[in-house]
Formats: structure tokens, sequence, C-alpha cells
């Protein structure tokens, strides 16, 4: 199969409404409605799945005499034809764009050899990992061009898919953009769970979908939203499935976009995990959000012979209806597609419950010392841009905090938090749906909604480097959408702290 020559894009779609309608049919004080509900994305039934999906390769790695697991990762400059017959100046890790998965056990010391090959400083930060600060490759970790920088840690938490990306202050957009970015799965060898699909590559497949801007020359260009789809870096994909069941471990690594996912006979999923691992039990679903930095895995149920494509329905981004065109609100989207085999090999039904973890946080009265909010607004956080000479929180270790974040903006934001996995106590004062009820690092948040997220600060305490709380919608982020807090013992001052006095830091109990 081949791709289709022409590619829509929001260009072509809007030359071709202002041509086709005289300017009468414009009601009268509706031009610009009018204007922009042309240039809606809409890709159903439109592309051509001509290419084979890349999957990303397992990282090698080795034990060294330690006992640590090794991993090599250079960030390096390279080309990729990202859009059919283009190609673009891209960076990856160890390739030319995205990276190698990397895949560590719990209980595993990991040690992982970053090198920066590029001609700029960039650092690598291990999003949803629990770790010292020290490890996180946040913006203090920067690594220089030619320079190395070898974080090692103990993996301590559930089997789950992160991610890893760079994270220097200001620049994180850029660098992800031009291709930066990769899986990083863990395993739970003590609590597995049996009856998953979880052969790589054949049944348990990774699936990064990203959207980006590419001009005739090949640029990857940083708007906002982008017009070329692209999952695991490859354009217009199709999987062959050889089983009756597949796990599709789902990466919103785009800037900026939310992506409503269902499939094009809307057919029910079962979503098995949030971002830090899997839910209790699967939870039966026919569309799943994801803004931009949150995971899920999904199984997906398959006949012999069958094709269905994974879509991209409108995202519901709770703006007005100027943003929600502007950022991608009424796009419809083909993503990939799964074409199975004529026979299947047999798939275990899913185990009832799965896993034995995220039983929900018990919060009783004497757990919470401490509430904190936090208001998104603008590119700001509680009236602040990011200021890396400043401490906005110090978190005492062995604290359960709730963070009560708010949305006080007329544009969806969304907030991720360093360090720990939280849980979603409530949003706007209801219980989180169900695939939103276990491990999570990152939450959506519409205009005007509140999120109160639960959280427990458990070691790594260092009053010296901080973790960040951020906006992932990444130009917001660059742009000083971002906070620092540390996590300190509770006699250790930390000399740098810039706290207000605000009310709402003090112990309730
Ligand atoms: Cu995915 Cu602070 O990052
Ligand atoms: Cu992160
Ligand atoms: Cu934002």
């Amino acid at each position: 199969m081949t791709t289709k020559p022409r590619r829509i894009t929001r260009r072509t779609v809007l030359k071709a409404g202002l041509v086709g309608v005289p300017a009468t049919a414009v009601p009268a004080g509706g031009g610009v409605g009018w204007w922009w509900a042309s240039s809606d994305l809409n890709t159903f039934g439109e592309v051509e799945f001509g290419r084979s999906l890349t999957i990303p390769p397992l990282a090698d790695s080795h034990l060294d005499g330690e006992g640590r697991r090794v991993f090599e990762l250079t960030a390096q400059a390279g080309t990729t034809e990202l859009r059919p017959g283009i190609v673009s100046d891209t960076w990856g890790f160890n390739g030319g764009y995205l990276g190698p998965t990397l895949r560590a056990a719990r209980g595993e010391q990991v040690l992982i050899n970053v090198h920066n090959d590029l001609d700029e400083a960039t650092t690598v930060h291990w999003h949803g990992m629990h770790l010292p600060a020290r490890m996180d490759g946040g913006p203090h970790q920067m690594v220089d061009p030619g320079e190395s920088w070898s974080p090692t840690w103990t993996v301590d938490q559930p089997a789950a898919t992160l991610w890893y990306h760079p994270h220097p202050h200001g620049e994180t957009r850029e660098h992800v953009n031009q291709g930066l970015a990769g899986l990083f799965i863990l395993d739970d060898p003590g609590a597995e769970t049996s009856g998953l699909p979880s052969n790589y590559g054949v049944d348990d497949i990774p699936v990064i979908v990203q959207d980006r801007s590419i001009d005739d020359s090949g640029d990857l260009r940083t708007g906002n939203i982008g017009d070329t789809v692209l999952v695991n870096g490859t354009y217009g994909p199709f999987l062959d499935v050889t089983t009756e069941a597949v796990r599709l471990r789902l990466l919103n690594g785009s800037n900026s976009r939310v992506y409503s996912f269902g499939f094009s006979d809307d057919r029910d999923f079962d979503v098995i995990g949030s971002d830090g691992g899997l839910l209790s039990a699967p939870v039966e679903r026919q569309r799943l959000a994801l803004s931009p930095g949150e995971r899920a895995e999904i199984v997906v149920w398959m006949q012999p012979g069958e094709v269905v494509v994974l879509r991209s329905y409108e995202p519901d981004l709770g703006v007005n209806w100027f943003t929600d065109v502007f950022d991608g609100g009424k796009d419809r989207l083909d993503l990939l597609e799964l074409r199975a085999a004529d026979t299947l090999d047999p798939s275990a039904p899913l185990p009832a419950a799965l896993a034995t973890a995220p039983a929900l946080m018990t919060i009783t009265d004497d757990d919470v010392t401490v509430n904190r909010r936090f208001e998104l607004r603008g590119n700001t956080i509680n009236g602040r841009s990011m200021d890396m000479g400043r401490i906005d929180e110090v978190v005492e270790v062995d604290t359960t905090e709730i963070w009560v974040v708010t949305n006080t903006d007329g544009e969806y934001h969304n907030f991720h938090v360093h360090d720990v996995q939280f849980q979603i106590l409530d949003i706007n004062d209801a219980p989180p749906p169900a695939e939103f009820a276990g491990w999570k690092d990152t939450v959506f948040v519409q205009p005007g909604d509140t999120a109160r997220l639960v959280m427990r600060f458990t070691d790594h305490t260092d009053p010296d480097v901080p973790y960040m709380f951020h906006c992932h919608r990444l130009r917001h982020e660059d742009r000083g959408m971002m906070g620092q807090f540390v996590v300190v013992e509770p006699s250790q001052g930390v000399a740098q702290a810039d706290q207000p006095e605000r009310g709402d830091h003090g112990h309730d109990h």
C-alpha cells in the first residue's frame, strides 16, 4: 500500500473552505467563527495506512560488577523521513528520532549513562519515576555538549509505563519536538499479574502519539498543535495483529494536543493502567482522553481477519468555541490501523483483579498534614513564574499532602508532579472516573475545574535540589508555568526557601 500523495493540512482545508463558499454565505458577525470552523482537521477515512508501525527497540543493558543494570543513552542529531518523501533534521536517543524503550524491574538498581552528542545542552528527565531529585533530570541537571551524566537509583514502585524526555528550562518543547523522548517500562516481578498480554512488540505495543508541524522543507516547527500525526514516529502506521488481545501502552507525547482515543467501530476496550501502574480492575470504555504527558494501558480484542482503526475523536477541552478550534477540540484523527491475521493466537481473558498495589490511599484525618493550593492561570502557578533560584514549596518527609489544583484560566492546562505518583481524590467534588482512579502523575484540569490530589512523600530528602511541578503543555511550561519543591527532614532548614505567608500551608489537624 502507498500513502496518498495528498496530505490533509489545516491550511488546505481552510483554503478550500474560503474558495468554496461565497461571502454572502458568511452570517453577519459570524465571519470569524465560520473561518475557524472551516479549519478543523478531520482525517477520518483519509489516511492510507502504508507503513508498518515502528516498534522502538528495547534498550540493551548489562549488569555491572555491583549488580547495577547499566544503559547507554546518547542524545544525537539525525535525519528522519517523518512526512512521506520529506526528510527532516531530527534528534533522537541512540538513533534519529525518539529513543529505545528502557525496561527495568522493581528492586533493581539502574545506572544510565546519558551522553550528549548534540551541540547544545539538554537534560533527560524520567517522567513518573520515584527517585532522588538529583537523579531526576530536571532543569538543574543539565548535560553540556560532549558531556555525560550518569544518574543511578533503585526502582521502587509498581509496574508502569513511564517515559523519558529532556527538561531544559525554556527549551523543553523544542527538544521534545525534535524527537527526544522514549518509554521507560517498569516491571514488578513480585506482583506480576498473569494473563495480561506482555510480549513486547507482539501483543504488548508501545503507542507514542505525537502531532508535529512539518513544513515542506522538512523543518519541525513548534506551533501549538500540529497537523501531521505520528505514532512511534511512523506516518500512516499499521500494526499486524497476531493475537486475540492486544495491549496498547498509550503515551500522549505531544506538546499540547489532547486526544480522545477510541476505535473506528466504537468498540469497547479495557483500560488496565494509568500513569503510574495498573488499575485495581479493568475498566470498559469507548473513549479515553489523555492530555500531554499522560499514559494509559488499554487492551483491545480482535476477530480474525478484521481491520479496525485507533482514532482520536473530538476531545472535550472545556474551553470556549474559539479556543476549542484553535487547540484541536474539533479535530478527528485516524492514528493506527490494526490488521488482524486470519488466525489469531488465543489470549487469556483479562483477570478480574489486576493489581494488588494501587488500592486507594486511605486517608484519615490523622494522615493529612498539609493542604497546598495551586492556581493555574496564564503562564503562572499561584501568580508566579518559574524561577530556578526560588523554592516554591517545602515538603516534610513522611507526610501525606493534598494538593488542590484550580484552573482559573480560559485555557486548558494540566498539572504534573515529579517524584511521586498521586491519586485524584476528586474533581469538582466528584470522584474521578474509574480509569483515572489509579496512580497518576499528570492530571488534566479544564477551565474552572478543581482537582484534589493526594500524595505521600516517603523518602529521598534533599534540601538543596528541587523537584518540579508544572503544566505539561510544553509551551506553558517553557514560558514559566512551573514551580519547584524540595523534600526535607523535619529538622532541615531550606536557606533559599521563599515561602509567601499563605494560610493554606497550615496544618489541618
Ligand atoms: Cu514530563 Cu517535568 O515532565
Ligand atoms: Cu516528570
Ligand atoms: Cu498550561
